[in-house]
């Protein structure tokens, strides 16, 4: 029996791995250079935070969660996102009271039973940011430029930042009723998914990738001139201050987003190199959600990006991610109590914090050398008969072919 991945999973092999190492030590450096903690929850959560967090209309709650009942009885769902579950553990350890600001991050897999294609699988791994307690306009620019930085270092420049505000929970009441008028004169048009949002999830057919649903849109009212005055300025100070550092943006009244969360600011960083998942990333304010989760009323605003996305685009930009690390050092032994030797001195050099490694197949002296050459190390070290009876082994350079003798226990001493 041939056994294969599951659908919209992938194995990310040794010959692609360098290229993780890389992004998530970008995104462990620039979480520090902004003083973020990082924070791990459980792979699976009971069913009804995401029901009660993510929203029951919203397509990830709806239709693409993995969602099973356990031994004991209790439905369990994989974590599809991440903010409901990091506000369950904030909430639920009491590092809510403890500070008034708290800023974390997580770098996860995440799961999504959805229609598997480029830059979109059914397990993913999610870099998220999350600014909890405080609703400065300082803590939206800050997740942007976080994601930006992490962006740029992995050598991702075409990109897009896109901005929106899909205000306070009442005002954007408010607005879906006045889209509603707008396109109930075009209900027939519209395409069949945007036909079932049209009652369920009105804001969602803003963001219709179909052709004939964005003609439509394209004259619709926009919510941004449906604001209150504060959220209005709220919006138009986040803006502004993008623009006053220098870091481009353009407002876009698409970006709605597909979790039920969000209030005010949204926003997206997009990249054609994507095709049509273009999003790198998204995040936006939830200022209700903690609330809504049982907490006292704790303002928030956070993002998600996918790794895979990240390589994919960097990849295309021509980012080379760094060579993998290879070993310093090949042991060549060449008979048992060579082996014995070698592997020693090894050990001796791996204690010591120097890569390095054996022959494990019992190959001969030519293919053992193949080994070394193929992994790139900058010695070898050979040990045989005569280099038995020397009690000292032939330490070859391998950038200039040039050798020396050196005794078993003296090789970390003559390299580097
Ligand atoms: P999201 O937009 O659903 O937001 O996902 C965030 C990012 O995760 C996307 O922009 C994309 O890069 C990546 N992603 C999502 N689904 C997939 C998939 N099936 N395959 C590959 N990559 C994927 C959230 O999840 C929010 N929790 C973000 C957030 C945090 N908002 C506030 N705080």
């Amino acid at each position: 029996m041939n056994f294969r991945k599951p659908k919209g999973t992938k194995d990310i092999l040794p010959k692609e791995i360098s290229k993780w190492h890389f992004v998530e030590s970008v995104i462990r450096e620039v979480t520090g250079l902004f003083n973020f903690s990082e924070i791990r929850t459980p792979t699976f959560e009971y069913t009804d935070l995401f029901k009660r967090g993510v929203g029951t209309e919203t397509d990830i709650v709806g239709k693409e969660m993995y969602t099973f009942l356990d031994k004991g009885g209790d439905s369990i769902t994989l974590k599809p996102e991440g903010t409901a579950p990091v506000m369950r553990a904030f909430l639920e350890s009491g590092i809510y009271g403890e500070q008034n600001l708290h800023k974390l991050y997580y770098l996860t897999s995440m799961f999504r039973y959805e229609k598997p294609q480029a830059g979109r699988y059914r397990e993913h791994t999610q870099f998220g940011g999350e600014i909890l307690g405080s609703d400065s306009i300082y803590t939206d620019v800050e997740l942007i430029l976080m994601a930006k930085e992490v962006y740029n270092r992995c050598g991702i420049s075409n990109f897009k930042i896109k901005l929106n505000s899909i205000g306070k929970p009442d005002e954007r009441r408010n607005y879906i009723e006045i889209l509603k008028e707008y396109l109930k004169e075009h209900l027939d048009e519209l395409s069949e998914e945007s036909k079932k949002r049209y009652e369920t999830n009105t804001l969602r057919i803003l963001d219709s990738k179909e052709l004939g649903d964005r003609k439509i849109t394209d004259s619709a009212p926009k919510i941004t001139d449906h604001l209150g005055i504060e959220s209005k300025k709220r919006f138009d100070d986040v803006v502004n201050e993008l623009t006053r550092l220098g870091i481009e943006s353009e407002i876009d009244f698409r970006i709605v987003r597909g979790l039920d969360y969000y209030t005010d600011t949204t926003f997206e960083f997009v990249s054609s190199d994507l095709g049509s998942q273009d999003a790198l990333g998204g995040g936006g304010r939830y200022d209700g959600l903690i609330e809504q989760l049982g907490g006292k009323p704790c303002a928030g605003v956070g993002f998600g990006s996918g790794i895979e996305r990240i390589i994919i685009v960097a990849e295309k930009n021509g980012f080379t991610f760094g060579m993998p690390k290879n070993p310093i050092v090949y042991f060549i032994a060449l008979n048992d109590d060579a082996k014995k030797i070698a592997y020693s001195a090894a050990l001796s050099l791996r204690n010591n914090n120097i890569a390095c490694d054996t022959d494990l197949l019992n190959r001969s002296f030519k293919a053992q050398m193949r080994d070394a050459n193929k992994l790139g190390v900058k010695y070898v070290y050979i040990i045989g008969d005569d280099e038995i009876k020397k009690q000292k082994g032939i330490l070859k350079n391998m950038s200039d072919s040039s050798q020396i003798e050196v005794s078993f226990d003296k090789v970390r001493e003559n390299i580097l």
